[in-house]
């Protein structure tokens, strides 16, 4: 595993995201309610808009570009079903969030 730190701890509160670039590739840290901070891909797997300027309310991510919803504690898609963003291993080691991009979570 090649962890890469992205951001300070205190970047990112609980009920918050933002989007960032890891080895060339848009990432967006999601901090659920009630969880732990995730790392997904950056672009929507519908047809690739940038989740950024979509919508995190805590608990959903919504792509705006079309509407499709994701479920933000496993990245599996509620609307439609049957689709997922890609979830990168995340951990928090000497006050820094870090990601590996090289392994996608099942
Ligand atoms: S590109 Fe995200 S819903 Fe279409």
């Amino acid at each position: 595993m090649a962890f890469t730190p992205v951001c300070k701890t205190n970047y990112l509160s609980e009920g918050d995201w933002a989007p960032f670039i890891v080895a060339g590739e848009p990432i967006m840290l999601v901090w659920p309610d009630g969880d732990r901070p995730r790392a997904y891909q950056g672009l929507c797997p519908h047809e690739d808009a940038t989740l950024e300027s979509g919508i995190f309310n805590g608990r959903l991510i919504t792509c705006t570009a079309h509407g499709w919803v994701f479920d933000s504690r496993t990245g599996k898609g509620l609307s439609p079903p049957g689709w997922a963003l890609e979830q990168y291993p995340l951990r928090i080691e000497d006050g820094w969030i870090q990601v590996d991009m090289e392994m996608v979570l099942e």
